[in-house]
């Protein structure tokens, strides 16, 4: 995978890369939001006759409905095995496209240009491609990673500071499991400063790079990424409307006091954990009935194999344990912290 830098900046590099690929037309997926905010950004990057692909903004498009609406447009326009498929967008988008252009005549090139900080640090990089079904997030797709990808930072400046914010999420998630060194250096971070983000999704994209690499399918130490996924993820198809960033922030407050009860992470340590995290928002906050859904939910996240649930959880910052067995009353508990 060939990793661009402002590719706006080293626009030379991206060019002699691209036009060494001799591909024989381009497509370009955009959303609503990007075709608007992000694609006159990059225009000149692309061949101007680059056929635009748009789908609506947001998780509804991540389906198997509008993939297959992809791969019939594709079809029609004539793509072949040596086009290419650049993905201008979010983790939606990313996803998406990585998707159907793995699965279009058995893989075509494909290329992202994440537009979101939550891409640019996470979304974009190891390979994992997916669409949701049957409400579970992610449950269709393959591993198969883009030829190249472009994180140009000019493309943040459209989002809301929200986003910004909630992405800091999986920045966290990845200082915590780098250990102490990096760790230390997060609360200096004032993450609006540009020169700071320049230098986290650096970091970040590093990090997962050096773990993918090392553990392409997840069998192995590619698991510990999921640190605040396990209950992230069913916090996120709880509350269908709440960013995947905000359900890790809130994933990383459960499975921190989990940490803490079963795996020995020192108290002291854990609860400076929990105080940077609530610089990012208050405490996850459930009602009794989302938290019957969270538990529900539980025995059907994939990490789990024979109804057990498995976590990742830290023996102390930069020490991560795979598939700890939790109990259902033990996660009950911790859950039943944070009650309305
Ligand atoms: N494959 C992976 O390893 C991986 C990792 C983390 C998250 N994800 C997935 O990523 C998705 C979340 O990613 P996301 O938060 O980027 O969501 P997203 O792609 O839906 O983007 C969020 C919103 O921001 C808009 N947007 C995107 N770029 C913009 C810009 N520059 N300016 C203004 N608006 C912009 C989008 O149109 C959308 O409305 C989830 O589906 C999650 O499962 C995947
Ligand atoms: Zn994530």
């Amino acid at each position: 995978m060939k990793l661009f830098f402002q590719p706006l900046k080293n626009k030379v590099d991206w060019t002699q890369w691209y036009q060494a690929q001799a591909y024989d037309q381009c497509f370009i997926l955009v959303d609503s939001n990007t075709e608007k905010h992000c694609l006159p950004v990059l225009r000149k990057l692309f061949p101007a006759d680059a056929c635009i692909l748009k789908v609506k903004a947001g998780e509804s498009s991540k389906e198997i409905g509008t993939a297959k609406l992809l791969w019939e447009r594709l079809l029609k326009k004539g793509a072949s095995r040596r086009s290419v498929l650049i993905c201008v967008g979010g983790g939606v988008i990313c996803d998406l496209g990585g998707f159907v252009a793995a699965s279009y005549f058995r893989g075509i090139d494909c290329v992202y240009f994440p537009t979101t900080l939550m891409a640019q640090v996470d979304a974009a990089y190891g390979g994992k491609t997916a669409i949701n079904s049957n409400g579970i997030k992610n449950s269709i797709g393959f591993f198969k990673s883009p030829i190249a990808i472009g994180v140009e930072q000019k493309l943040l400046k459209t989002l809301a500071a929200e986003q910004l914010l909630d992405a800091w999420a999986e920045i966290v998630k990845h200082a915590l499991l780098q250990g102490p060194e990096v760790w230390k250096l997060l609360p200096k971070s004032n993450h609006t400063s540009s020169t700071i983000l320049e230098k986290w999704v650096k970091l970040s994209v590093e990090f997962k790079e050096m773990i993918c690499e090392q553990d392409p399918f997840e069998k192995d130490i590619r698991k510990a990424l999921n640190l605040g996924h396990t209950i992230g993820h069913a916090i996120e198809t709880v509350r269908k409307k709440q960013s995947h960033g905000r359900c890790v922030f809130e994933g990383l407050w459960i499975e921190t006091l989990l940490s803490m009860m079963l795996c020995h992470l020192d108290i002291a340590e854990g609860n400076k954990i929990l105080a940077y995290l609530s610089k990012f928002g208050p405490p996850p906050s459930f009602t009794q009935a989302e938290i019957k859904a969270i538990l529900k939910h539980l025995q059907y996240d994939k990490k789990n194999s024979h109804g057990q649930v498995k976590f990742i959880l830290l023996s102390a910052i930069g020490d991560v344990n795979i598939g700890v067995p939790c109990s259902e009353a033990e996660v009950k508990d911790v859950l039943y912290c944070f009650c309305k």
